[in-house]
């Protein structure tokens, strides 16, 4: 499994594939890692929830599911979003997690959001704040600290695409390196002349090189 990718699709779950993908992720996060529930995390709000999906592509194909949060609308017409969770290997680099909250927020907002609420683990205020949200009211949820937030729908446009999403790109170098050292150049099944001439484009012979 790759721990990085080219780049990253953020768009609403519908493939089955996909689906699957985020309910063990969320089990992994939120029942093993977290221990916030015991065997499973999914609750009556899957049943009319959207879940969307944070995707790692490599060579602009989808490879796996790396984050997941889901959405929904209560009775009362307040949209919600909650199980936010970015797999390990990729938490605090990509900004995913941002990802997924903007396309959370933005596709709610298309779809008539006034008011996108979450109950947030306190020890993720600070990133939420960050974010544009502010703290309604302090709580306990599952025996742990939670903070009510509010999303500002004023720094969330209405996104109307979300089936689409859209994809997070590295800057160019970044995303060179990633593709061509790595995977290309430890393989060494792949035909000399083309590990040579990737080799001579980055400014440097192999040792078993002609
Ligand atoms: C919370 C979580 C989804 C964040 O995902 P992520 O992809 O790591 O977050 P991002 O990379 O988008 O973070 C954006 C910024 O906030 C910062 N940040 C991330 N988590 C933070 C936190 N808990 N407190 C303060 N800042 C935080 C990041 O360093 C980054 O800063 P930068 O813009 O200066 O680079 C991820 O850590 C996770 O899955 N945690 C376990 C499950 C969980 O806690 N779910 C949330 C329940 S409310």
């Amino acid at each position: 499994m790759h721990t990085d990718y080219s780049d990253y699709t953020v768009k609403w779950a519908h493939l089955p594939w996909e689906v699957e993908q985020a309910r063990q992720l969320r089990r992994q996060v939120f029942c093993q890692e977290q221990k916030l529930f015991e065997l499973t995390d999914t609750d009556a709000i899957d049943d009319t929830a959207q879940s969307i999906v944070a995707l790692g592509d490599y060579g602009g194909w989808p490879q796996q599911v790396v984050g997941t949060v889901r959405i929904h609308q209560s009775a009362s017409g307040e949209w919600w979003g909650s199980r936010l969770a970015v797999s390990r290997d990729f938490r605090h680099q990509r900004h995913l997690g941002s990802g997924l909250i903007r396309l959370a927020v933005c596709s709610a907002h298309a779809l008539g959001c006034e008011r996108f609420m979450a109950t947030v683990q306190a020890g993720n205020e600070a990133l939420f704040k960050h974010l544009h949200w502010h703290t309604l009211e302090r709580l306990q949820l599952h025996g742990r600290e939670h903070v009510l937030m509010q999303a500002d729908l004023d720094f969330y446009p209405p996104e109307y695409a979300p089936r689409t999403g859209f994809v997070m790109t590295l800057p160019p170098r970044a995303a060179t390196a990633i593709a061509l050292w790595p995977g290309l150049l430890g393989d060494q099944t792949a035909p000399v002349g083309l590990q040579n001439s990737l080799t001579k484009a980055q400014g440097k012979e192999l040792p078993y090189g002609h």
